[in-house]
Parts: structure tokens; sequence; C-alpha cells
């Protein structure tokens, strides 16, 4: 089933919220098959938006697109009802990572398979899976939600999201709050995922040196314009554009920084 078009197009999109505050000017984006992608950008640059664009829920929070065109999978994503995006393998992992607190692990996982009406015995496989590759949420499956960790929460909601059997699977900020061997556990849980499913991956970030450790490629937001984009190879190795963008100090700066202070 080889298939050459791209999973996701976004297309010199700009969105606005409450048809005034200009959020995306023109962004572009493609997500492969197979690939993980992550999109860059420090707070409020338009990483939120640009995800709630992909997966339809800008009308739900007074957004509009303004001009521009997103496809997943050939389909017309801004006149496709969000339920419907998630049927088809389009599923985000909302910010903040939302789990129900008062059912189990068990049953926050469950709940992301009966969206797609699946049958028990399903279920039942898919639940073995995913605690495959999440052998920690196993251990808590009798756990509420709510009395785990921010991790295992991270988890559990990325679980509940793999229940839907995606094909793109849209994360925000999974990184947020956490520590950062907790981080590492979860990108590398993702990176199996797409390892070994090929599952497509597009990931908002602030962390971008974690981000960039994983994905392919890359784009940076800046004032909701895509500012740079490339391998995320290319835009690892650091260059001073790359490092002002994601408002990070470069290492030669650092270390010019660090000679300065020791010899005064
Ligand atoms: N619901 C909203 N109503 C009005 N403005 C919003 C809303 N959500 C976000 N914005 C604005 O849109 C811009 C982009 O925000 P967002 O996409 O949340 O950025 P990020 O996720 O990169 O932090 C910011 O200027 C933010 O204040
Ligand atoms: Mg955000």
């Amino acid at each position: 089933m080889a298939d050459n078009n791209p999973l996701l197009v976004i297309d010199g999109v700009s969105a606005t919220y409450n048809h005034a505050i200009t959020a995306l000017h023109g962004v572009s984006l493609t997500v492969d098959h197979g690939e993980i992608v992550a999109l860059l950008g420090t707070n409020g640059a338009g990483k939120t938006t640009t995800l709630k664009a992909i997966s339809n829920l800008l009308p739900a929070s007074r957004g509009q697109i303004t001009t521009g065109s997103i496809r997943f999978d050939g389909k017309n994503v801004p006149a496709t009802a969000p339920a419907d995006l998630v049927r088809s393998g389009l599923v985000q992992v909302l910010e903040g990572r939302h789990c129900f607190r008062n059912l189990t692990v068990e049953e926050n996982l469950i709940t992301g398979g009966i969206g797609r009406n699946a049958r028990r015995h399903e279920i039942s496989d898919d639940l073995e899976k995913i605690y495959d590759q999440f052998p920690g949420l196993k251990e808590k499956r009798r756990t509420l939600a709510g009395l785990t960790s921010g991790g295992e929460q991270q988890m559990t909601a990325i679980g509940r999201a793999l229940m839907s059997r995606p094909r793109l699977l849209v994360l925000d900020e999974p990184s947020m709050g956490l520590a950062p061997l907790v981080v590492r556990d979860i990108f590398e849980t993702l990176r199996k995922l797409n390892h070994d499913t090929g599952l497509a991956i597009l990931v908002a970030e602030q962390n971008s040196t974690v981000a960039l450790k994983y994905a392919n490629k890359a784009v940076i937001l800046e004032n909701g314009k895509a500012v740079l984009s490339g391998t995320a190879e290319r835009l690892r190795s650091g260059s001073d554009v790359t490092n002002l963008y994601l408002g990070q100090k470069s290492e030669t700066s650092k270390t010019a920084h660090y000679f300065t202070a020791v010899g005064t």
C-alpha cells in the first residue's frame, strides 16, 4: 500500500481568534508517512493553534482559518467533523495530558477504544499491546488516573490516543512540567512506536533539545510564522539563527561566556 502523498499537508494557513487576533500567518508544514515531525517555538508562538487547526478544533475555541488549506490523507480538514478525523486516524493528545481523574488508568485507556466502536475483544487486544509499550501503565491499571504521577498521566493520555488506532498521532507539549528522565522515557516510547509500527507523529514542543533529538524534521514558529524548517539534523547542528528562534544560547556563546567569567 505504498502511498507517496504526504499524510498531512498544511499549506499557507492563517488563523484568527474572534475574527480579530491573528495567531497564524501563512504556516505551511507536511508530515509524511512514518515520519516524526517537531513543531517548535516559545510560548505563544502558535503551536497549539496549529494543532487545533489540524484537528478542526479551532471553531470550538472561537478560532477561524482565514486562508490556506489543510488536508489529512486527502481529506479536507476544515470540512470534516473532529470525530470523523479521529475515526480516519488523526488523533490528538491535547495540551495538559487530560485524563479522567476519577477513572482508573485502564478505564481511561478503554475510553479511547469506545470512540471507534471497537468490539470487546479488539479492546482487550489493544490494551495488551499498550501495556507492552508502556509496562509502567500495566502496574497502575487499577489505580485512579488522578492519583498517578504526571508522567503516568501523560502515558495514559498517549495510550488512550493509541486505542483509537491513529495513523497520525498529534501531541501538544508532552514534556510540559515533567522531569527530564520522564520526558526521555516518553520520547523513547514514541520513537519505539514510530519505529515498530510506522506511526507518524507530529509533536509540538518548547523543549527543542529533546524534540530535535527524536524528530526527523522540524518547523520553528515565531509569532505565528514558520521562520525556519529543515531536517532535525540540520537544526540540531545549532546555528546561531536556530538558537535565536528557540530562545537558547548556542554552545559557543555559552563557552565564550564561561571564559569571560573565568577570566575576570
Ligand atoms: N482562545 C484564544 N483566544 C484568543 N487568543 C488566543 C487563544 N488561544 C491562543 N491565542 C493567542 O494566539 C497566539 C498563539 O497561541 P498558541 O497557539 O496557544 O501558542 P503556543 O501553543 O505556541 O504557546 C497567542 O498570541 C495567544 O495569546
Ligand atoms: Mg500551546
